[in-house]
């Protein structure tokens, strides 16, 4: 057989390890397939004295060098982060080397100019395991679903709160317990804002709408909000009202500029979307041709993660076996404007508390109309409390985010409401 493609791997973590034990598992099918063997040649570690099962017979270093130079063909970068992953990358395109990645953050922040440096060095730059772990995702954006035009995108692409969403609504628990299980079980880490706001998702999600409408979203343009507000109260009317709540990963093209959000959302529980539970993974799409199509599965983990990552080693392995080296930049250049999200226009839930006596609820109902707010439903289900006060929810029709707001702002100040506990977004969608 001809010489192997040597691969230098960036961190020899939860996913590096995956990587490693694939390649080593699937040696000759992978060979058979690229025509060529493909070798785990040596990987970056931070501590080499750290004791790693499973990665007996791996040359670790600790020099960036030892994974970027002469005998390395391609770099896996799974080290996480912007530092110092993004000098490493650039080091290792800089060099000639064809790059993996599956690092959200770097491709969120970095990922135009990364792919336009690796697109001038003639090489390839791939990150389907930047999103929704093991799903594939990325490739069918970039090839698949080129001939559409996209004008949706709704995903569950953060597998720790949807973990964490489910157990509230099937278990009654509350945000604290889930949270304290989701740690426990190694799912949400110990400082776990990542997941829970929404940090992870919109890294994702930036990632994915760039994709998706050929325009650069930056991360820093997608809003994102968290779960930390969600208590057992907004599940219970959520169940009455006929919805499920998820954190969901928004893109949309609407009057010529996209719209990228992520925030908890009231879904209809028929939707398969809603049907998406636990630390699964799911992207729904909207293509003027394919229509409505979505992907589902496991959006992390050392394996699935890894069928991802070596996917791509192998892509790239096929390539450079053949000879071919087609390895062009995605097209990112539709200039979209990014909208923000005083410019959505949705249905909410408002749920408040407020003193229980006649024309209160008027009172309500009187701000939210001046500001062209349509009530849809409202319920009052618990007695007055010793304070006097009861519980209110109010579902509107669909109202533009800006004037939902200001109501939200007027109606907490009225003498007669003593807070607005929780305004959710509802998203009827389609799919
Ligand atoms: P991890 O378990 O924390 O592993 C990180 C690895 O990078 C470790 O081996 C660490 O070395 C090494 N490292 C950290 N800083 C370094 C430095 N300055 N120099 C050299 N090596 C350094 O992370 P992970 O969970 O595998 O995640 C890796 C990437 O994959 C992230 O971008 C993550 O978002 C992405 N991802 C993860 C999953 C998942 O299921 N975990 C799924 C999809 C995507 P030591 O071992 O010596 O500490
Ligand atoms: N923290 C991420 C999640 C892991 O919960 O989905 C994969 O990116």
């Amino acid at each position: 057989m001809d010489e192997p493609i040597r691969v230098g791997l960036m961190g020899l973590g939860t996913v590096g390890l995956g990587v490693a034990q694939a390649l080593a598992e699937k040696a000759d099918e992978i060979a058979s397939r690229v025509g060529r063997p493909v070798v785990l040649q040596r990987a970056l570690v931070r501590d080499l004295s750290k004791a790693r099962d499973g990665a007996e017979g791996v040359s670790l270093t600790t020099s960036p060098d030892d994974v970027t130079g002469e005998d390395i063909d391609v770099v896996v970068e799974v080290i996480g982060g912007e530092t110092p992953a993004l000098e490493l990358v650039q080091r290792a395109l800089h060099r000639g080397k064809h790059v993996v990645t599956a690092n959200k953050e770097l491709m969120a922040k970095h990922g135009p100019d990364l792919l336009a440096h690796a697109a001038e060095h003639g090489v390839a730059l791939r990150f389907e395991a930047s999103v929704g772990g093991g799903i594939p995702i990325i490739a069918p954006l970039l090839r698949d679903l080129l001939a559409n035009r996209l004008t949706t995108v709704h995903a569950i692409i953060n597998g720790t709160t949807n973990f964490m969403l489910t157990r509230m609504a099937r278990e009654g628990q509350d945000y604290e317990s889930v949270l304290a299980e989701a740690q426990r079980l190694g799912y949400a880490e110990p400082d776990p804002a990542a997941d829970v706001d929404g940090i992870d998702a919109a890294y994702k999600l930036a990632v994915l709408a760039s994709l998706a409408f050929h325009t650069v979203v930056r991360a820093d343009q997608v809003y994102h909000e968290g779960i930390r507000r969600l208590t057992t109260a907004d599940f219970r009317y959520a169940a009455e009202l006929g919805y499920g709540i998820r954190l969901l990963a928004i893109g949309r093209l609407i009057d010529g500029a996209v719209q990228a959000r992520v925030h908890p959302a009231f879904i209809p529980v028929d939707r398969p979307l809603a049907k998406v539970e636990g630390v699964l993974n799911a992207v729904e799409l909207e293509g003027d041709l394919v229509g409505w199509t979505m992907f589902v599965g496991p959006g992390a983990g050392p394996r699935p993660t890894s069928s991802a990552v070596v996917g791509d080693i192998v892509e790239i392995a096929r390539s450079m076996a053949s000879g071919s080296r087609a390895f062009d930049a995605p097209p990112l250049d539709r200039g979209l404007r990014i909208a923000t999200i005083d410019e959505v226009e949705t249905q909410y839930y408002i749920r408040l508390r407020a003193i229980d006596r006649p024309g209160v609820m008027a009172t309500v109902a009187g701000v939210l109309g001046e500001l062209d707010v349509s009530l849809a439903s409202v319920i009052q289900k618990e007695p007055a409390q010793h304070d006097g006060s009861a519980e209110i929810v109010a579902t509107t029709h669909n109202a533009k985010e800006s004037a939902v707001r200001q109501a939200v702002e007027r109606i907490a100040e009225l003498e007669v409401v003593s807070e607005v506990s929780n305004v959710v977004r509802i998203e009827e969608g389609k799919g």
